[in-house]
């Protein structure tokens, strides 16, 4: 099985390539363009074998993708390249229109050309998996879930961008007959997480005695799931999901930020102990422009079809990530040198006030 990924050098892809490559025993190309977001180091566990394959390029390089499609001949494509950080794309969304939605475009061409010059036996085993977020159907209530069929509803620029790229991805589906099929995952957390999502970022700033920056007063709830888990769930969507569908990925594990984070700082107390508690370095600060207030994942579509469970609770898998970031200082004391942790995502004071 030949897989080409994009975004293989991030944090959910880098997941993906270990495991395709060091569990599944497929053959991988890992194409990145090597962001602020992208880590070759991620990959050092795999990046050795003889199954992994490394190209430097963008996805909108319609010239490189085709030559990287046609010389590696792949049998599946998972697309996860994409700017990730809700907060950047507040300040941002040039590079987030460009990738996400001008990048998935093309990609999606390269593939279509590809697809089309394929053999019977070949086209009937090319799958095209989009990788997406639980954010393109907008925030929840109290209640309810986000189904398959929730509308698409986004307030993002980062959820907006996710959002085009899936109607572009559904619509080469219907279209032009590319066997594409989308998923839609909830918030991720574990090991090489850049530190600049809540969980990475608090666990860091919390070893650091810095304060823990909670938007609002942390009562806004995520729907958290090891990323582990939703590697697996990408391959059994890519192998064995309906063309056209759509499945939600999510672990059944919400959470409001403040439980979160101070359930970070009890598990850092227990592992390193300091005078008094890490939760007094807690400080509520200025919320997010358009922040969701809930996310919730109803995955009974993905569990009941392709029979995929999430192997961790929140409670394993938040003690995992906090002992993963203890005992691998090597991979995330370089990241903090570019990025200190500083707030992001502040709009200038009049464009805030009126909106
Ligand atoms: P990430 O920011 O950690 O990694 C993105 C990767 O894409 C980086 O390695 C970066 O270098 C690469 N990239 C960016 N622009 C590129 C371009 N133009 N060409 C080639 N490579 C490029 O992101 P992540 O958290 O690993 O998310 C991966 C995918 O999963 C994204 O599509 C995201 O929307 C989706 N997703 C993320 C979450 C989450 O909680 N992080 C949840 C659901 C879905
Ligand atoms: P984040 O990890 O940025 O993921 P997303 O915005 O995609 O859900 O944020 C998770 C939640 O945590 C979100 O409600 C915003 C909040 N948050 C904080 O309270 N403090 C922080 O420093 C960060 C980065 C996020």
């Amino acid at each position: 099985m030949r897989v080409l990924v994009t975004g293989g050098a991030g944090f959910i892809g880098s997941a993906l390539v270990r495991y395709l490559v060091a569990e599944q025993g497929y053959e991988v190309l890992n194409v990145d363009k090597l962001t602020y977001a992208g880590n070759l180091a991620s990959l050092k566990a795999i990046d050795n074998h003889a199954g992994y394959r490394f190209l430097k390029a963008d996805i909108c390089d319609r010239k490189t993708m085709a030559e990287a499609f046609a010389s590696f001949r792949p049998d599946r494509v998972m697309h996860l390249a994409a700017e990730s950080h809700v907060d950047r794309s507040i300040t941002g969304a040039q590079d987030f229109v460009e990738t996400n939605v001008m990048g998935t475009f093309s990609l999606l061409e390269t593939a279509r050309h590809y697809f089309a010059g394929l053999d019977a036996a070949s086209r009937e085993r090319f799958r095209f998996l989009h990788v997406s977020t639980d954010e393109v159907y907008g925030s929840l209530g109290d209640d309810g879930l986000f189904r398959e069929d929730t509308p698409y509803d986004p307030s993002s620029p980062y959820s907006a961008s996710k959002a085009a790229s899936d109607h572009l991805a559904k619509a080469w589906q219907r279209t032009y007959q590319l066997p594409v099929v989308v998923s839609n995952c909830s918030n991720n957390y574990g090991p090489y997480h850049f530190p600049e999502k809540l969980i990475p970022l608090t666990i860091l700033n919390a070893l650091a005695g810095r304060e823990l920056p909670v938007y609002g007063r942390g009562e806004n709830i995520r729907d958290w799931l090891y990323v582990e888990d939703h590697a697996r769930a990408l391959d059994a969507i890519i192998a064995r999901g309906r063309i056209g569908e759509t499945y939600n990925v999510g672990g059944r594990n919400e959470r409001r930020n403040i439980d979160v984070v101070r359930r970070i700082c009890e598990v850092l107390d227990q592992r390193v102990p300091v005078s008094g508690s890490r939760q007094e370095l807690i400080r509520f600060v200025t919320d997010r422009p358009g922040h969701d207030a809930r996310y919730a994942i109803d995955a009974t579509k993905l569990e009941d079809e392709l029979g995929w469970r999430a192997l961790e609770t929140f409670d394993t898998g938040i003690e995992k990530t906090v002992d993963w970031y203890l005992q691998n200082a090597w991979w995330w004391e370089p990241l903090r040198q570019s990025y200190d942790g500083q707030r992001l995502g502040i709009l200038p004071t009049a464009e805030a006030k009126a909106g």
